[in-house]
């Protein structure tokens, strides 16, 4: 049997997991129930040395698995998948809704734990052939921005005697089945940043007795958005997003609080230091001008999601030899949201890739939609691309 037909065997059994999965969705940090059905499942497999307990920082329910090839010794290939949902009341009327209130898979991550414990039973079939060693990563907590799970597991080390890391996220945007992989940056820093402009309130119908916070924050707003007009090149990419605006609690008194909360992305490290010192600057000047104080708290996520070229265009030749030339795809377009994926291609060499799930014909709902079904067809391939990544690798 050839690799996509042993994964296509197990077909029906990844669905059940999924659908498990799906059902009892988690939040970052309280991932319970998924890291004991994991642990269960790669148990029931066998031959891995499993670690409960990793990502102490973000709730301590990652599943650390390694098993030693038995061709040899060789490098240390890592796989990881992220396990946690998101706080959204599910809308697709699937059979299979989440059963736990106001909570959802909707970032398909319940995807992303079958297609590696898939990976899991097809290397532990294939363990005479590998050289060296595998360790798959169920990452707690990826939604946890700026943390993350990510950081939580390197500060334990998961990384240090890993040679490379690969992993995958459906992508609605995509069609069905067919894999993205990008070299260079495919995905954005996610900063997060908080403003409070503190003035004086008066009453409003003497406002020259206040200072006013509400008007220096509506002036602020406005002049954020100079910084991606007139500070960063227009052949660069940056996003500063202001989500929360909060001034005032009744209608005749001029506000004496302002408080702002927002979002930057950049693919660049110096375009990122640029936006926070110009930030700053208009935070602090902009407030004194209208006889307030302004304070800016930034707080640096994780880093741009960068992938290695020899690894990007490894993981996407792997997935043509093994489904077709043209089901492998080179990206138009990197994407500005983020994933803290990230923070382990800082330190090491790999490549993250999208896998569509967008049926031909079919409705399309984004990532992070209360509609978001994904696709459990892809389960399969998922499950054969990650394993052939182990198999095939030649660093
Ligand atoms: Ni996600």
């Amino acid at each position: 049997m050839s690799l996509p037909e042993e994964a296509r065997a197990m077909h029906d059994h990844l669905i059940e997991i999924r659908r498990q999965l799906h059902a009892h969705p988690e939040l970052g940090g309280q991932e319970t129930e998924t890291s004991r059905l994991i642990a269960e499942e790669l148990r029931r497999i066998g031959g891995y040395e499993i670690r409960e307990n990793a990502g102490q920082l973000t709730g301590g329910h990652g599943v650390i698995a390694d098993i030693r090839g038995e061709a040899g010794d060789g490098p240390c290939i890592a796989l990881r998948a992220d396990m946690d949902a998101l706080e959204i009341e599910e809308e697709t009327g699937l059979a299979f809704s989440s059963e736990n209130k106001g909570i959802m898979h909707a970032c398909g991550h319940d995807h992303h734990v079958t297609m590696l414990l898939g990976a899991a039973k097809l290397i532990k079939d294939h363990i005479h052939e590998i050289k060296g060693n595998v360790r798959l990563i169920f990452q707690p907590a990826e939604e946890c921005v700026p943390t993350g799970g990510a950081l939580a597991l390197i500060r334990e080390g998961i990384l240090d005697d890993v040679d490379a890391i690969f992993g995958l996220h459906v992508w609605p945007t995509l069609p069905e089945n067919v894999l993205g992989v990008k070299a260079g940056p495919q995905m954005a820093s996610a900063d997060h940043f908080y403003i409070r402009i503190h003035g004086e309130s008066a009453h409003g119908a003497m406002p020259d007795k206040g200072k006013d916070a509400l008007l220096a924050g509506a002036s602020l707003v406005q002049a954020l958005q100079s910084i991606v007009s007139r500070n960063i090149s227009p052949i660069d990419s940056a996003i500063v997003t202001v989500g929360i605006f909060e001034a005032g609690h009744q209608w005749n008194i001029i506000p004496g609080e302002c408080y702002l909360e927002g979002t930057c992305r950049t693919f660049d490290e110096g375009i990122r230091d640029t936006v926070e010192d110009r930030m700053r600057a208009l935070v602090e000047q902009i407030s004194a001008a209208y006889g307030c104080r302004g304070e800016l708290v930034f707080e640096r996520g994780h880093e741009p999601l960068i992938n290695d070229k020899t690894m990007a265009d490894y993981m996407r030749s792997t997935y043509r030899e093994l489904y077709g030339e043209e089901m492998g795809i080179d990206l138009d377009a990197p994407a500005m949201t983020g994933e803290d994926f990230a923070r382990y291609l800082s330190l090491k060499p790999g490549a993250f890739g999208w896998l569509g799930t967008t049926k031909k014909d079919g409705e399309f709902h984004p990532l992070h939609s209360s509609h978001f079904a994904g696709n459990e067809d892809v389960l399969p391939r998922g499950a054969a691309l990650l394993t052939a990544l182990v198999l095939n690798f030649r660093g």
